[in-house]
């Protein structure tokens, strides 16, 4: 039997509502006839006009069965609540034998299970009296939302920069839904918070990304975000599948990641099914920073990924680059995050001990999302800060400006 305990509900605050209509549009609520405090809206919208409340309504026991077991669990709950409720256990970094809910937003579908015979979010689907959940998902095809096909004249942090052809494509990407950070200025948040969009499996996406690369003539393929790493088994069929749609030499398999979850397992497991270029958006080198850039507020967690970020761009380091991986970090950039610029300098001797040659990719962080009140980066910083990143022994340093990319010898393309 479950805890009595308090429930919360998510309640729109009109005073602060634009109505822009994300809540609705890009996040789709799983119950709109009454609250499960799933919480996916509370988290995207992008004014905060969504708020908290206690929800002490009546609630009926139902039950469910979960590998065949029967437990009781109140009404008007997430499925991932409920099984919180009768003693499983769900964590924000992989642990064995722990469930995994990353996202929270529906979009990972890392926490998913074999729901009433469906392969669903937990943390996104409302328990019903009588459903029966299968937490063993390894008879399903993993699924994940995935979206924004499309051709890129640039490519990313872990595109190399020499490969760049002014006013040519040079990668197709698509982007995966769902993020474990929470950056209040984040770049992507239509394609991080979507629970809208139908998910794929790892053939289906494989095979779009390959019939764009096709249609566009271009040897690179990427996966960006939200954040692809938090559904493991999915990247890692997806990468499979690319690998055998595009066994030719020339194809490029490119993984934007911010490095949070990759441990050296992980890492070998991508490179072994034919990653060969990987983008590493590491958030920033101090915890303080990394928890005002991501929005993690716990301070063990923001630890655990700044700690594996960095750890990952040096295993990769150690093993598998130059020569097998191509690797690029990305360190975000806007003033609001540096009080001083001791921090860059100290960033770029971290990565310049490392290999002073590797490609850092500085990214100007516009205001966006949550932090629209935050200033755009001038061309005139962001040279700057390449500087501050040159004089710490980096070999080569590109900034993303609004004028376009800059890179070494101060190239503009
Ligand atoms: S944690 Fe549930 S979908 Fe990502």
């Amino acid at each position: 039997m479950y805890q009595e305990q308090t429930f919360v509900k998510y309640v729109r605050n009109p005073e602060l509502c634009t109505n822009c209509q994300f809540c609705t549009t890009v996040v789709s609520c799983p119950s709109p006839q009454r609250c499960i405090g799933c919480s996916s809206c509370y988290l995207a919208c992008p004014y905060e006009a969504i708020e908290p409340i206690k929800d002490n309504s009546p609630r009926k026991t139902i039950r469910i069965y979960v590998d065949g077991k029967e437990f009781h669990v109140p009404e008007f709950i997430t499925v991932k609540k409920a099984l919180e409720l009768v003693g499983f256990t769900f964590t924000k970094f992989p642990e064995k034998d722990k469930f995994f809910s990353p996202c929270e937003t529906g979009g990972c579908y890392a926490c998913a299970m074999i729901i009433d015979g469906e392969l669903k979010p937990t943390c996104h689907t409302p328990v019903r009296d009588g459903m029966t959940i299968i937490t063993d998902i390894s008879s399903r095809e993993p699924l994940r939302i995935v979206k924004g096909f499309q051709p890129h004249p640039v490519g990313g942090v872990g595109t190399p920069w020499w490969v760049k052809r002014k006013g040519h494509y040079i990668e197709v990407a698509c982007f995966a839904a769902g993020c474990n950070l929470r950056c209040p200025q984040c770049q992507n948040y239509h394609i991080t918070y979507d629970s809208v969009t139908p998910p794929m499996t790892p053939k289906e996406a494989a095979k779009m990304l390959t019939y764009y690369r096709r249609k566009y003539g271009v040897d690179r393929m990427a996966i960006s975000g939200g954040e692809p790493t938090l559904n493991r088994r999915w990247l890692i069929e997806f990468f499979r599948e690319l690998k055998r749609l595009n066994p030719d030499k020339k194809a490029r398999l490119h993984l934007d990641t911010n490095t949070t979850l990759l441990t050296p397992d992980y890492i070998d497991e991508l490179i072994e099914t034919g990653v060969t270029d990987i983008g590493a958006d590491l958030k920033a080198l101090r915890l303080e920073t990394f928890m005002f850039i991501t929005g993690i507020t716990d301070k063990n967690l923001a630890k655990k990924y700044l700690e594996t970020s960095w750890k990952a761009v040096k295993y990769i380091v150690d093993n598998y680059y130059p020569d097998k991986v191509f690797l690029g970090i990305g360190i975000p950039y806007n003033k609001a995050f540096y009080p001083t610029l001791d921090e860059i300098y100290e960033t770029g001797r971290e990565i310049a001990e490392l290999d002073p040659n590797i490609q850092v990719v500085v990214l100007d962080y516009r205001p966006e999302f949550r932090r629209r009140n935050i200033e755009y980066p001038t061309v005139e910083e962001m040279l700057k800060v390449k500087r501050i990143l040159e004089d710490a022994g980096l070999n080569v340093v590109i900034v993303q400006t609004r004028i376009g990319h800059i890179g070494p010898g101060n190239i503009k393309y």
